[in-house]
């Protein structure tokens, strides 16, 4: 068990933040599977300061997701701190500082991981964070924002003087955005001189191999991103690759279901086909299937193309069905 502040953590297996993706039925789903705690996407907080109706949805979740995280980016001490005001009526049990996004947009402004550059103000605006609202402030940060400015051991220490209960660290820089490997040896090394718990991200593929990291980093928890997008059984331990088409059927009704009951049926539908496509990818003769089911405006058709399908063929692609594929686009070229 981990403690954040008050908030007790039963599993340290936890879903990532991810904008467009980790939404409230997504995050049902994967503490319904095992995830350790809940983590909205990352929210802005000058629409939150607007009181931006888009901003404050994001926020919505359901009980049962609890402990939930709700996760905000600034570049603004006072916004950030009007921000947190606002959001604690809503009833989180953590609020999070998103100090990693690498996307221009949002780095180059000051916001994200361009927060790694202002060690300092950092340390002002968790300050501010923390004596504005009761529930505990955790960050989630980079470990630099380039090769030459990997500034971790100074921004860890400013962040935990300044009260932050928890660190997530994704072991890239913000210029390596998704490229190269996480750097797991600075995981490692951060666990060794914190003071706080430390979830370590980046690079997991497997449940198997979050224990491992677990293991060899020393850190308290890991997050999961990308490996856990159409793959909620990652954090029940489930290796994809073994399971029945009815199985995997199964699991994209019970997420189109949260979805359509969160949004609405069409909102929910049309939301829900980045998903159906990574529930699908990787598998053998699927193809057709998925586009009918990512292009389909009826729900009624979508139930119907996956209860028609036949499963007898359904397996996962192997590096031969690769090469035959590739083979064909190539004689299409
Ligand atoms: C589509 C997408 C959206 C993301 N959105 C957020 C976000 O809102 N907040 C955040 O802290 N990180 C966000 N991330 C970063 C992930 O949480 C995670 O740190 C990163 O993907 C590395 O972990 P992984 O290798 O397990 O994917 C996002 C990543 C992806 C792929």
């Amino acid at each position: 068990m981990i403690k954040i502040g008050n908030v007790e953590i039963q599993n340290n297996i936890v879903l990532s933040p991810m904008a467009g993706v980790s939404d409230s039925p997504y995050r049902q789903l994967c503490r319904e599977m095992g995830s350790g705690f809940a983590y909205t996407e990352f929210v802005s907080t000058d629409g939150i300061s607007h009181h931006s109706k888009k901003s404050i949805d994001l926020f919505r979740f359901q009980e049962m997701e609890r402990p939930i995280s709700f996760q905000v980016f600034g570049n603004n001490l006072e916004i950030i701190t009007e921000a947190c005001r606002i959001i604690e009526d809503l009833g989180p049990d953590i609020i999070d500082l998103n100090m990693g996004c690498s996307v221009a947009k949002v780095s180059h402004r000051g916001s994200g991981a361009g927060l790694l550059r202002k060690p300092e103000y950092v340390g002002k605006i968790i300050e501010s964070m923390t004596k504005t609202v009761k529930v505990p402030i955790t960050a989630k940060i980079r470990i630099g924002w380039d090769h030459d400015s990997l500034n971790y051991r100074e921004i860890v220490h400013v962040l935990q003087e300044a009260g932050a209960q928890a660190i997530s660290v994704h072991g890239r820089t913000k210029s390596m955005a998704y490229t190269g490997f996480a750097d797991w040896n600075i995981i490692s090394e951060i666990k060794s001189f914190a003071k706080v718990p430390i979830f370590g991200n980046g690079d997991i593929h497997s449940y198997a191999q979050a224990k491992e990291r677990i293991k060899t980093s020393g850190v308290d928890g890991v997050l999961i991103g990308r490996s856990a997008i159409g793959n909620p059984w990652i954090f029940a331990n489930v290796d994809k690759s073994t399971l029945t088409f009815p199985e995997v059927r199964a699991m994209i009704f019970r997420h189109l279901d949260l979805m359509t009951n969160f949004y609405g049926e069409q909102l929910g539908l049309v939301l829900f086909r980045k998903h159906v496509a990574k529930y699908l990818k990787n598998y053998f003769g699927v193809s057709e299937l998925r586009h009918k089911l990512v292009t389909t405006p009826s729900l009624e058709d979508f139930v119907g193309y996956l209860n028609s399908f036949n499963p007898d063929h359904f397996r996962m692609e192997t590096e031969e069905d690769k090469e035959v594929l590739n083979c064909e686009t190539y004689a299409t070229v």
